[in-house]
């Protein structure tokens, strides 16, 4: 049985995509600039099988409901590019908790997309496939590319855009991201549902659309030219205005416990101490510390003393998606 297997890392965006433009193209409202980690990803399986409809098995469960329909919404597409009508068997394990803010919808669509372009021949170049990927999930089109990748935001005109690239940075930079992990459970609203709630009921939206430009075009200089501490300070001005966008809307919502605002908290004395180090949330409870190499060990034990945390690793920069 013929059969394709990729990789792919998941990703943590330093300046965040919260947003869509109207439409069913998945297109961000904004660009985004983001992380590749080594630590983590999902590998994925591909095989064509003799069935009319395709089966998706995650972590060796087979997937029903909501997850099957969005990998056979994403296969129809892949099916229409590729002039092909077969189905497939998709085998998935992800090395992240799905569904946490991990970002295991990155990597598991980054690496569908590269199987699949392998599977049905499609050929596609890698901003194609970064647009094949962000049709999945908006942050996998990220996962395609290793280290930093910049994210063009969608075009609202001509419907294009969306699509992510590496970015050459400062090798001085020699950063780390240390993933604390502050809850075992799964996110109650996705950031699918999470986005749409908040462009259609916060005041702030308009804001967060309106002064995004600035915040990406500028980490995107410092990353390249290795300034760290603004860097640094970006990406948690870019993640707090995200998240206040949330709060704001109507009803409010909010995906932080009371150990997320304890990491941040210890991040902010750790500061105070002279030790440089900034924090970025997504869709989920937990925090990203984005340091530099030589204070992430001693930065994580901190962490450690804080009672109740679920798992602290300390995750270098990380390769593109490849085929295994
Ligand atoms: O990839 P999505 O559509 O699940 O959205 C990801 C959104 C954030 O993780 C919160 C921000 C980002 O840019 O990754």
């Amino acid at each position: 049985m013929k059969s394709t297997r990729a990789y792919a890392h998941t990703n943590i965006a330093l300046i965040k995509y919260w947003g869509k433009l109207p439409g069913h193209l998945n297109l961000p409202a904004t660009g985004s600039l983001s992380l590749t980690l080594e630590n983590f990803g999902t590998q994925t399986t591909l095989s064509f099988i003799e069935a009319a409809q395709d089966i998706f098995v995650l972590n060796n469960q087979e997937q029903t409901g909501e997850p099957l329909l969005r990998v056979q919404r994403f296969l129809d597409i892949v099916r229409a590019l590729g002039k092909s009508d077969r189905r497939c068997l998709v085998d998935s394990r992800n090395d992240v908790p799905t569904s946490s803010g991990l970002a295991s919808s990155a990597s598991g669509f980054a690496a569908l997309s590269l199987a699949a372009n392998q599977h049905y021949a499609l050929n596609l170049n890698p901003v194609d496939l970064s647009q094949l990927a962000r049709v999945g999930s908006g942050s996998a089109a990220r996962s395609i590319f290793g280290g930093f990748v910049y994210m063009h935001p969608g075009t609202p005109v001509d419907k294009t855009g969306g699509y992510a690239e590496a970015l050459a940075t400062d090798p001085a930079l020699d950063i780390r991201l240390i993933v604390v992990q502050c809850a075992n459970t799964c996110k109650e609203i996705s950031s699918r549902a999470g986005m749409l709630h908040t462009s259609n009921t916060s005041p702030y939206y308009p804001t967060w659309l309106a002064t995004h430009a600035k915040d990406l075009e500028e980490a995107t200089r410092a990353a390249m030219q290795g300034d760290f501490k603004t860097l640094g300070e970006l990406t948690e001005h870019s993640t707090l205005k995200m998240h206040a966008c949330m709060l704001a809307a109507k009803p409010g919502f909010w995906y932080f416990e009371p150990l997320t605002i304890a990491v941040m908290n210890k991040v902010k004395a750790l500061r105070n101490d002279g030790v440089n180090c900034y924090f970025t949330m997504d869709a989920g409870p937990h925090v990203k510390v984005l340091c530099k190499a030589q204070h992430a060990e001693d930065i994580a034990k901190s962490f450690k003393k804080i009672k109740g945390i679920v798992r602290i690793d300390i995750a270098k920069p990380g390769p593109g998606a490849k085929l295994q």
